[in-house]
Protein backbone atom coordinates (compact mmCIF):
# COMPACT_ATOMS: atom_id res chain seq x y z
CA UNK A 1 0.00 0.00 0.00
CA UNK A 2 1.19 3.49 -0.77
CA UNK A 3 0.13 5.86 1.47
CA UNK A 4 2.35 6.84 4.19
CA UNK A 5 0.96 8.64 7.40
CA UNK A 6 -1.32 6.33 9.40
CA UNK A 7 -4.78 6.52 9.17
CA UNK A 8 -5.38 6.67 13.30
CA UNK A 9 -8.47 4.44 14.27
CA UNK A 10 -10.54 4.60 18.01
CA UNK A 11 -12.69 1.79 18.51
CA UNK A 12 -14.59 2.57 21.36
CA UNK A 13 -18.87 2.57 22.73
CA UNK A 14 -19.46 3.91 26.35
CA UNK A 15 -20.91 0.28 27.11
CA UNK A 16 -18.19 -2.95 28.28
CA UNK A 17 -18.14 -6.34 26.73
CA UNK A 18 -19.41 -5.17 23.15
CA UNK A 19 -16.61 -6.08 20.95
CA UNK A 20 -14.11 -3.50 20.72
CA UNK A 21 -10.70 -5.25 21.50
CA UNK A 22 -12.07 -8.12 19.35
CA UNK A 23 -12.86 -6.25 16.54
CA UNK A 24 -8.61 -4.24 17.43
CA UNK A 25 -7.06 -7.76 17.38
CA UNK A 26 -9.08 -9.01 14.36
CA UNK A 27 -9.31 -6.55 12.28
CA UNK A 28 -5.69 -5.67 12.60
CA UNK A 29 -4.61 -9.56 11.80
CA UNK A 30 -7.15 -8.81 8.82
CA UNK A 31 -5.49 -5.79 7.79
CA UNK A 32 -1.89 -7.41 7.91
CA UNK A 33 -3.56 -9.67 5.89
CA UNK A 34 -3.92 -6.96 2.94
CA UNK A 35 -0.46 -6.15 3.23
CA UNK A 36 -0.90 -3.16 5.84
CA UNK A 37 1.92 -2.33 8.72
CA UNK A 38 -0.45 -1.87 11.69
CA UNK A 39 0.20 0.18 14.90
CA UNK A 40 -2.32 -0.75 18.01
CA UNK A 41 -2.56 1.40 20.57
CA UNK A 42 -3.72 -0.01 23.94
CA UNK A 43 -5.42 2.64 25.81
CA UNK A 44 -7.63 0.42 28.10
CA UNK A 45 -5.42 -0.40 31.20
CA UNK A 46 -7.60 -3.94 31.19
CA UNK A 47 -5.23 -4.62 28.83
CA UNK A 48 -7.45 -6.81 26.99
CA UNK A 49 -5.82 -6.54 23.66
CA UNK A 50 -1.92 -6.14 24.94
CA UNK A 51 -2.63 -10.23 26.18
CA UNK A 52 -5.11 -11.36 23.57
CA UNK A 53 -2.01 -10.05 20.36
CA UNK A 54 0.68 -11.91 22.55
CA UNK A 55 1.96 -9.27 24.56
CA UNK A 56 0.71 -9.22 28.53
CA UNK A 57 2.11 -7.34 31.26
CA UNK A 58 5.03 -9.34 33.08
CA UNK A 59 6.62 -8.06 36.17
CA UNK A 60 9.74 -10.00 35.77
CA UNK A 61 10.19 -8.66 32.06
CA UNK A 62 7.91 -5.95 32.06
CA UNK A 63 7.30 -3.91 28.93
CA UNK A 64 6.94 -0.26 27.98
CA UNK A 65 3.45 0.35 28.11
CA UNK A 66 0.91 3.06 27.47
CA UNK A 67 1.20 4.43 31.38
CA UNK A 68 4.54 5.45 30.55
CA UNK A 69 4.27 7.24 27.24
CA UNK A 70 1.00 9.32 28.69
CA UNK A 71 2.89 10.03 31.79
CA UNK A 72 5.62 11.36 29.55
CA UNK A 73 3.66 12.80 27.25
CA UNK A 74 6.95 14.37 25.22
CA UNK A 75 6.99 14.48 21.47
CA UNK A 76 7.42 11.21 20.13
CA UNK A 77 7.84 9.45 23.44
CA UNK A 78 5.74 6.56 21.86
CA UNK A 79 8.69 5.09 19.77
CA UNK A 80 9.94 3.85 22.98
CA UNK A 81 6.70 1.41 23.93
CA UNK A 82 6.57 -0.07 20.68
CA UNK A 83 6.96 -3.79 20.18
CA UNK A 84 6.05 -6.48 17.83
CA UNK A 85 2.99 -8.11 18.18
CA UNK A 86 3.37 -11.78 20.07
CA UNK A 87 2.00 -13.62 16.76
CA UNK A 88 3.88 -15.53 14.81
CA UNK A 89 4.73 -14.93 10.83
CA UNK A 90 3.61 -11.85 9.19
CA UNK A 91 1.32 -10.59 11.73
CA UNK A 92 4.96 -10.50 13.65
CA UNK A 93 6.18 -8.36 10.64
CA UNK A 94 3.74 -6.07 10.28
CA UNK A 95 1.82 -5.72 13.43
CA UNK A 96 3.12 -3.39 16.35
CA UNK A 97 1.68 -3.13 19.61
CA UNK A 98 2.20 -0.26 22.56
CA UNK A 99 0.63 -2.41 25.02
CA UNK A 100 -1.22 -1.44 28.23
CA UNK A 101 -1.26 -2.87 31.57
CA UNK A 102 -3.38 -1.85 35.09
CA UNK A 103 -1.27 1.04 36.13
CA UNK A 104 -2.47 2.84 32.61
CA UNK A 105 -5.26 3.67 35.71
CA UNK A 106 -3.24 6.09 37.26
CA UNK A 107 -3.24 8.19 34.57
CA UNK A 108 -6.45 9.37 35.01
CA UNK A 109 -5.67 10.96 37.95
CA UNK A 110 -3.92 13.77 35.59
CA UNK A 111 -6.97 14.91 34.17
CA UNK A 112 -6.87 18.31 35.73
CA UNK A 113 -3.42 18.88 34.76
CA UNK A 114 -3.13 21.86 31.74
CA UNK A 115 -2.43 20.11 28.78
CA UNK A 116 -2.53 16.20 29.79
CA UNK A 117 -5.46 15.26 27.20
CA UNK A 118 -3.44 16.06 24.80
CA UNK A 119 -0.04 13.80 26.20
CA UNK A 120 -0.72 10.45 23.59
CA UNK A 121 -1.39 12.66 20.24
CA UNK A 122 2.41 14.36 21.62
CA UNK A 123 4.10 11.13 21.85
CA UNK A 124 2.94 9.65 19.03
CA UNK A 125 3.79 12.51 16.62
CA UNK A 126 6.71 11.25 14.25
CA UNK A 127 5.46 7.56 15.57
CA UNK A 128 2.94 6.33 13.50
CA UNK A 129 4.20 7.82 10.02
CA UNK A 130 5.23 4.04 8.44
CA UNK A 131 2.00 2.61 9.62
CA UNK A 132 -0.93 2.37 7.40
CA UNK A 133 -3.42 2.61 10.24
CA UNK A 134 -3.01 2.52 13.95
CA UNK A 135 -5.80 1.40 16.13
CA UNK A 136 -6.88 2.88 19.65
CA UNK A 137 -8.50 0.04 21.65
CA UNK A 138 -10.57 2.28 24.47
CA UNK A 139 -12.25 1.18 27.43
CA UNK A 140 -15.82 1.42 27.99
CA UNK A 141 -16.08 5.20 29.35
CA UNK A 142 -15.84 8.46 27.92
CA UNK A 143 -13.66 9.52 30.61
CA UNK A 144 -10.33 10.97 30.52
CA UNK A 145 -8.34 7.92 28.69
CA UNK A 146 -10.87 7.27 25.83
CA UNK A 147 -10.29 11.58 25.31
CA UNK A 148 -6.44 10.64 25.41
CA UNK A 149 -7.21 8.50 22.16
CA UNK A 150 -9.75 10.60 21.00
CA UNK A 151 -7.26 13.65 20.78
CA UNK A 152 -4.51 11.55 18.80
CA UNK A 153 -6.96 9.69 16.50
CA UNK A 154 -8.79 11.08 12.66
CA UNK A 155 -11.83 8.74 13.21
CA UNK A 156 -13.75 6.93 15.76
CA UNK A 157 -15.67 4.23 15.70
CA UNK A 158 -18.45 1.98 17.26
CA UNK A 159 -18.69 -1.23 17.98
CA UNK A 160 -22.18 -1.58 18.46
CA UNK A 161 -23.92 -4.69 20.29
CA UNK A 162 -27.52 -4.25 18.61
CA UNK A 163 -29.33 -4.41 22.16
CA UNK A 164 -30.87 -1.39 24.03
CA UNK A 165 -28.03 -0.60 25.99
CA UNK A 166 -25.09 -1.53 23.21
CA UNK A 167 -26.64 1.09 20.75
CA UNK A 168 -27.23 4.10 23.52
CA UNK A 169 -23.54 3.60 24.44
CA UNK A 170 -22.58 3.46 20.69
CA UNK A 171 -24.67 7.38 20.43
CA UNK A 172 -23.03 8.43 23.19
CA UNK A 173 -19.36 7.93 21.92
CA UNK A 174 -21.07 9.43 18.39
CA UNK A 175 -22.27 12.64 19.86
CA UNK A 176 -19.35 13.10 21.69
CA UNK A 177 -17.34 13.30 19.00
CA UNK A 178 -20.13 15.21 17.39
CA UNK A 179 -19.71 17.86 19.83
CA UNK A 180 -17.62 20.59 18.59
CA UNK A 181 -16.95 21.48 22.06
CA UNK A 182 -15.10 18.57 23.02
CA UNK A 183 -13.38 18.49 19.94
CA UNK A 184 -12.20 21.87 20.23
CA UNK A 185 -11.24 20.77 23.91
CA UNK A 186 -9.38 18.00 22.94
CA UNK A 187 -7.47 20.32 20.39
CA UNK A 188 -8.85 17.81 17.81
CA UNK A 189 -11.10 19.45 15.16
CA UNK A 190 -10.82 17.15 12.18
CA UNK A 191 -12.12 14.30 14.36
CA UNK A 192 -15.16 12.53 12.92
CA UNK A 193 -17.17 9.62 13.89
CA UNK A 194 -16.60 7.30 10.98
CA UNK A 195 -18.72 4.41 11.48
CA UNK A 196 -20.99 2.26 14.01
CA UNK A 197 -20.31 -1.49 13.73
CA UNK A 198 -22.88 -4.08 14.29
CA UNK A 199 -20.89 -6.33 17.15
CA UNK A 200 -21.34 -10.16 18.55
CA UNK A 201 -24.77 -10.16 16.42
CA UNK A 202 -26.47 -13.34 17.12
CA UNK A 203 -28.57 -13.82 14.16
CA UNK A 204 -31.37 -16.74 16.66
CA UNK A 205 -31.97 -13.20 18.88
CA UNK A 206 -35.08 -11.46 17.45
CA UNK A 207 -34.24 -8.32 19.66
CA UNK A 208 -30.90 -8.36 17.84
CA UNK A 209 -32.57 -8.09 14.62
CA UNK A 210 -35.18 -5.27 15.88
CA UNK A 211 -31.90 -2.98 16.79
CA UNK A 212 -30.24 -3.65 13.51
CA UNK A 213 -32.72 -2.46 11.70
CA UNK A 214 -32.95 0.73 13.59
CA UNK A 215 -29.05 1.57 13.33
CA UNK A 216 -29.35 3.16 9.91
CA UNK A 217 -31.86 5.66 11.12
CA UNK A 218 -29.51 6.51 14.36
CA UNK A 219 -25.75 6.87 12.83
CA UNK A 220 -26.95 6.84 8.84
CA UNK A 221 -27.26 4.17 5.98
CA UNK A 222 -23.06 4.80 4.71
CA UNK A 223 -22.02 4.99 8.51
CA UNK A 224 -23.67 1.04 9.58
CA UNK A 225 -20.82 -1.42 8.28
CA UNK A 226 -21.00 -4.54 7.79
CA UNK A 227 -22.25 -6.91 11.00
CA UNK A 228 -19.69 -8.86 12.65
CA UNK A 229 -21.72 -12.36 13.90
CA UNK A 230 -20.86 -13.41 17.39
CA UNK A 231 -19.34 -16.78 17.09
CA UNK A 232 -17.56 -19.22 19.87
CA UNK A 233 -14.45 -19.12 17.78
CA UNK A 234 -13.65 -15.44 18.57
CA UNK A 235 -13.52 -16.48 22.13
CA UNK A 236 -11.51 -19.19 21.77
CA UNK A 237 -8.79 -17.05 19.64
CA UNK A 238 -8.92 -14.50 22.52
CA UNK A 239 -8.34 -16.84 25.14
CA UNK A 240 -5.48 -18.85 23.77
CA UNK A 241 -4.11 -15.12 22.99
CA UNK A 242 -4.08 -16.49 19.05
CA UNK A 243 -4.64 -15.37 15.75
CA UNK A 244 -7.94 -16.71 14.20
CA UNK A 245 -5.61 -17.97 11.31
CA UNK A 246 -3.80 -20.21 13.90
CA UNK A 247 -7.07 -22.19 14.91
CA UNK A 248 -7.07 -23.84 11.63
CA UNK A 249 -10.32 -23.60 8.82
CA UNK A 250 -13.13 -23.42 11.53
CA UNK A 251 -11.96 -19.90 11.59
CA UNK A 252 -12.22 -18.81 8.02
CA UNK A 253 -15.78 -17.49 8.49
CA UNK A 254 -14.93 -14.81 10.70
CA UNK A 255 -11.74 -14.57 8.91
CA UNK A 256 -13.93 -13.64 5.86
CA UNK A 257 -15.88 -11.34 8.31
CA UNK A 258 -12.72 -9.37 9.29
CA UNK A 259 -11.19 -9.77 5.47
CA UNK A 260 -14.78 -7.45 4.69
CA UNK A 261 -14.06 -5.03 7.79
CA UNK A 262 -10.47 -4.69 6.92
CA UNK A 263 -11.09 -3.50 3.02
CA UNK A 264 -13.86 -0.75 4.14
CA UNK A 265 -11.60 0.53 6.19
CA UNK A 266 -8.97 0.64 3.60
CA UNK A 267 -11.46 1.97 1.17
CA UNK A 268 -13.15 4.59 3.78
CA UNK A 269 -10.23 5.87 4.87
CA UNK A 270 -8.11 6.21 2.01
N1 LIG B 1 -17.59 -11.60 17.42
C1 LIG B 1 -17.50 -12.20 18.61
N2 LIG B 1 -18.09 -13.39 18.82
C2 LIG B 1 -18.01 -14.01 20.01
N3 LIG B 1 -17.35 -13.52 21.07
C3 LIG B 1 -16.74 -12.33 20.92
C4 LIG B 1 -16.78 -11.60 19.69
N4 LIG B 1 -16.07 -10.45 19.85
C5 LIG B 1 -15.63 -10.47 21.12
N5 LIG B 1 -16.01 -11.60 21.77
C6 LIG B 1 -15.76 -12.03 23.14
O1 LIG B 1 -16.74 -11.40 23.97
C7 LIG B 1 -16.16 -10.88 25.15
C8 LIG B 1 -16.24 -9.36 25.16
O2 LIG B 1 -15.59 -8.88 24.00
P1 LIG B 1 -14.44 -7.76 24.06
O3 LIG B 1 -13.52 -8.00 25.21
O4 LIG B 1 -13.85 -7.70 22.71
O5 LIG B 1 -15.37 -6.50 24.35
P2 LIG B 1 -14.94 -5.02 24.77
O6 LIG B 1 -16.00 -4.14 24.24
O7 LIG B 1 -13.55 -4.76 24.36
O8 LIG B 1 -15.02 -5.09 26.36
P3 LIG B 1 -14.52 -3.96 27.39
O9 LIG B 1 -15.57 -2.91 27.35
O10 LIG B 1 -14.45 -4.69 28.69
O11 LIG B 1 -13.19 -3.47 26.91
C9 LIG B 1 -14.74 -11.41 25.15
O12 LIG B 1 -14.72 -12.63 25.83
C10 LIG B 1 -14.42 -11.60 23.68
O13 LIG B 1 -13.45 -12.60 23.46
MG1 LIG C 1 -11.95 -4.08 25.50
Amino acid sequence: MPQRRSKRVAAGNNKGGVGKSGWVANVAAALAEEGCRVLVVDVDPQANVSRRMGRPYRKEKPLVTTAEVIKSGEVGAAADAIVPCGWDGIYAQRIDIIPSRFDLENRISEAAVIGSRGRLARALQGVDDDYDFTLFDCQPSLGHLTQLALAAARWGVALVEPEYDGVDGAVRFRDFIASEINRTEMGNPDLAFAAAIPSMVDGRLAGHAHHLKTLPGIFGEDRVWEPIPRRSIVKDAADEALPLADLGSRSNEMRDVYKIAAQRMIKEFA
